[in-house]
């Protein structure tokens, strides 16, 4: 798909307010800071669509983008961030939980892992989630540009995969918001998740 356009549609703080919309969705999952709002911004080739901070936290509500008139690109908030009150990490868990769940509309999930952290906890927590729930999914491998040396991009993948108990041909995604590898593959992504 080529992006001819991408605007904000709506902003939702309480899950009683994800009511369904008309077209078909993607979302964005993962820790916080792993790169959620950069990737869109990065697919969409707008940098000032979606706030960026490098203190993680940014995003708390449930952001709809709305893309070509056609289909819409979810940017949530981030999971695993402790230094937020108990109360606060509950109404994000709620948020995220209560958007992924029973969502007719929603054709697929890029579960995002930072390429030097690798997947955590709750990252298993998410994909089996994800898996439970029956939702498609694909796996975006974060901040590639990150790791300098080629031995240590040859083995995120492995690593990523094996934590995540993932399939063998399970496709993972090398991405860089910076660079911009990998964007075509995220695009041809999210094709396949709308057909
Ligand atoms: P929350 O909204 O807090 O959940 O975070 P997020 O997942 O939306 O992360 P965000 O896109 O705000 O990026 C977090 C930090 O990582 C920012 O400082 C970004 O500039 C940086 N970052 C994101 N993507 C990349 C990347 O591909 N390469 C590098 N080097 N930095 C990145
Ligand atoms: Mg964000």
């Amino acid at each position: 798909i080529n992006i001819k356009k991408a605007q904000l549609y709506k902003t939702v703080f309480k899950p009683e307010e994800l009511s369904e919309t008309p077209y078909k969705e993607v979302a964005f999952v993962g820790r916080s800071n792993v790169g959620k709002s950069s990737l869109l911004n990065s697919i969409v080739k707008n940098y000032k669509l979606a706030k960026v901070s490098s203190s993680p936290g940014k995003t708390r509500s449930v952001n709809f983008y709305f893309v070509n008139d056609k289909f819409f690109i979810v940017d949530l908030p981030g999971y695993g961030f402790a230094k937020i009150s108990k109360t606060e990490q509950e109404r994000w868990r709620s948020l995220i939980e209560g958007y992924l769940k029973n969502r007719d509309k929603l054709k697929g999930v890029f579960l995002l892992v930072d390429s030097k952290v690798g997947p955590t906890d709750k990252d298993r927590m998410m994909k089996d989630w994800l898996v439970y729930y029956g939702i498609p999914f694909a796996v975006v491998a974060t901040k590639i540009d990150k790791l300098k040396k080629q031995s240590e991009k040859a083995t995120v993948e492995k690593r990523i995969r094996e934590g995540l108990d993932l399939p063998k041909q399970f496709p993972i995604i090398k991405f860089s918001a910076k660079t911009n590898e990998g964007r075509v593959e995220v695009l041809k992504q999210i094709e396949r998740f709308l057909e």
